[in-house]
């Protein structure tokens, strides 16, 4: 079964009550989500593994470490996922970025693929999906689906806010994938959003309503 991780990192819960916050105007919270997925990404690639080189330093010759393993990719979920991107690619700047475009039925909550486009050399990647919101979890178990179903078998899935719900779907649709998440909220309410939440990150995050 897939694990759960909640970063409790002090910075991260800082910078999310602030991300929350309804009077954080468009221009905070997406600078505030920006920096968020940095902090979750420096966690998140802590057991990347490595192997050991030779380096020439000024003073002498030094055995050191390097990244080894296979190359990284970064899916986000369209809209609100390219909020989390540039902030991952600080510190993965080599991470191939490939996009899922999908939207929530107002009225049955499923998801609604619109676009994919996906790095050519998928079987060779370890993929980490981002998305600020986990909720009803379809659109994290389809962008899954869809990754795998081109033939990924490396998969992580990074967000926010997550709702029981969400991480019990995933898990379900998806036990060999790992979410890492900043908060788990308590639940969803009856239009499907997460309580207490951020309200909804597509429209915060690009000033839409
Ligand atoms: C939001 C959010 C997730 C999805 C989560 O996107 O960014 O993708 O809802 O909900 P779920 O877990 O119930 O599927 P939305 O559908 O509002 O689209 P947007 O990003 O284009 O605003
Ligand atoms: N999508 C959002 O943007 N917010 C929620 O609370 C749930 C789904």
């Amino acid at each position: 079964m897939g694990k759960v991780y909640v970063f409790d990192h002090p910075l991260i819960q800082h910078k999310l009550t602030m991300i929350r916050d309804k009077e954080t105007g468009t221009k905070d919270f997406r600078e505030l989500t920006d920096e968020v997925a940095t902090l979750m990404a420096f966690e998140i690639t802590r057991d990347l593994p490595l192997e050991e080189v030779t380096v020439q330093t000024p003073v002498c010759e030094a055995k050191a470490k390097v990244l080894s393993g296979k190359k990284l990719g970064i899916i986000p979920i369209l809209r609100a996922g390219i909020g989390m991107v540039d902030g991952v690619l600080k510190l993965i700047p080599a991470a191939k970025v490939g996009h899922i475009g999908l939207y929530r039925d107002p009225e049955t909550l499923q998801p609604v693929e619109y676009y994919v486009k996906f790095p050519s050399d998928i079987e060779e990647r370890d993929f980490i999906v981002v998305d600020p919101m986990l909720a009803t979890g379809g659109s994290a178990v389809e962008a899954i689906n869809s990754l795998k179903k081109r033939g990924a078998t490396s998969i992580r899935f990074m967000c926010l806010i997550a709702a029981p719900e969400g991480v019990e779907a995933v898990k379900e649709a998806h036990p060999d994938v790992d979410i890492y998440i900043a908060a788990l909220d308590e639940k969803l309410n009856e239009e499907g959003y997460i309580v207490p939440g951020l309200g909804d990150a597509g429209d915060r995050l690009f000033g839409t309503k």
